[in-house]
């Protein structure tokens, strides 16, 4: 079986008496574009600068290729390319100069793809840093890591500054990374770009990872909204186990959720009442994370 790229166990960190990570256990695999995300301050950009050996954990375990991710970040760092939400640039090189060094520092060269990706993410190159906008900032910092060789990337909200153009291009590039069987970390906020790009999930809240699998995994742990008529009443429904926020104007009306998984057997429970009319609301991406933000508590309540 191949190796997974980052393993992270049980990793904790903590600011003084403040805990950052209490228990953040996930893996990416090779190949794989996993997506990182919780609300702010959950403790996705510590988990990442714990990865890059930028933060010393305070427990657990976490390694890259295999490598212990404090001792071993020199070696590791060769093989990776990292874009942080807030790129700090040198503000008297120009853009395409800060390209050039980012590309050194990590034992590269400039390349006819370095120029594809200029061109492609609109940049010129030849304004000075200190006169770039956020979203400028970015790109330079973007095209520096995909015109790195490297075998993972480690991507902090990197489109937050980007306009919706320059966001397609960030998507282009990362699924031609998977596509060449990079392995690709990115936390962020976009759902657009979650859903349409990552293989797997990983939620993270207050310090904890919360859930992981696939967005398929998430929406079958959620629940479809029903709205249903029949022509006998409806009452016995309310009390199944897999129905809940049952709402009923009328005794022959009502609408509540159902648990994905007990969708068949809450039909079967209709039909004999005569159902009339029905609709059905599989849930979208920002009903499934609103809920994994919003709960109080841990798994347990991961499906109220
Ligand atoms: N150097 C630090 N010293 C003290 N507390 C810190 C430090 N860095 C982060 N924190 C705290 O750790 C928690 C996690 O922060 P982190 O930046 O990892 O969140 P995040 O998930 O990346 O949020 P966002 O989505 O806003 O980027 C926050 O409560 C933050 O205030
Ligand atoms: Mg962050």
């Amino acid at each position: 079986m191949t190796q997974p790229v980052v393993v992270i166990d049980q990793l904790q960190k903590n600011f003084g008496s403040f805990k950052a990570l209490k228990d953040i256990t996930l893996t990416v695999n090779p190949g794989e574009v996993f997506g990182f995300i919780g609300p702010n301050g959950a403790g996705k950009s510590t988990t990442i600068r714990t990865l890059l050996g930028i933060l010393q954990k305070s427990g657990g375990r976490a390694t890259i290729f295999g490598q212990d991710v404090w001792t071993d970040a020199v070696a590791i760092h060769k093989r990776l390319a990292y874009v942080p939400g807030d790129v700090y640039l040198w503000p008297n090189l120009s853009g395409g100069e800060v390209i050039d060094l980012f590309l050194r520092l990590n034992d590269q060269a400039h390349t006819a793809r370095t120029d594809a990706l200029i061109q492609k993410f609109d940049l010129d190159p030849r304004k000075k840093a200190r006169t770039y906008s956020k979203g400028n900032r970015q790109k330079v910092a973007l095209i520096a890591a995909f015109s790195t060789d490297a075998e993972l990337y480690i991507f902090d909200e990197p489109t937050s500054g980007l306009d919706p153009l320059m966001e397609e291009v960030f998507q282009q590039e990362v699924l031609a990374l998977k596509a060449a069987g990079k392995s690709v970390l990115l936390s962020s906020h976009i759902l657009s770009e979650v859903e349409r790009m990552c293989d797997r999930i990983g939620i993270i809240r207050d310090g904890r990872i919360i859930e992981t699998g696939t967005l398929d995994d998430m929406r079958q742990l959620s629940r479809t909204q029903v709205t249903v008529t029949t022509t006998l009443p409806l009452a016995s429904i309310q009390s199944l186990p897999a129905v809940h926020h049952f709402d009923a104007p009328d005794a022959h009306k009502a609408t509540f959720a159902v648990d994905s998984e007990a969708l068949g057997s809450v039909m079967s429970a209709l039909a004999p009442l005569g159902i009339t009319a029905l609709q059905s609301t599989p849930p979208t991406l920002e009903d499934l994370f609103l809920r994994y933000y919003n709960q109080e508590g841990g798994e347990a309540d991961a499906q109220h």
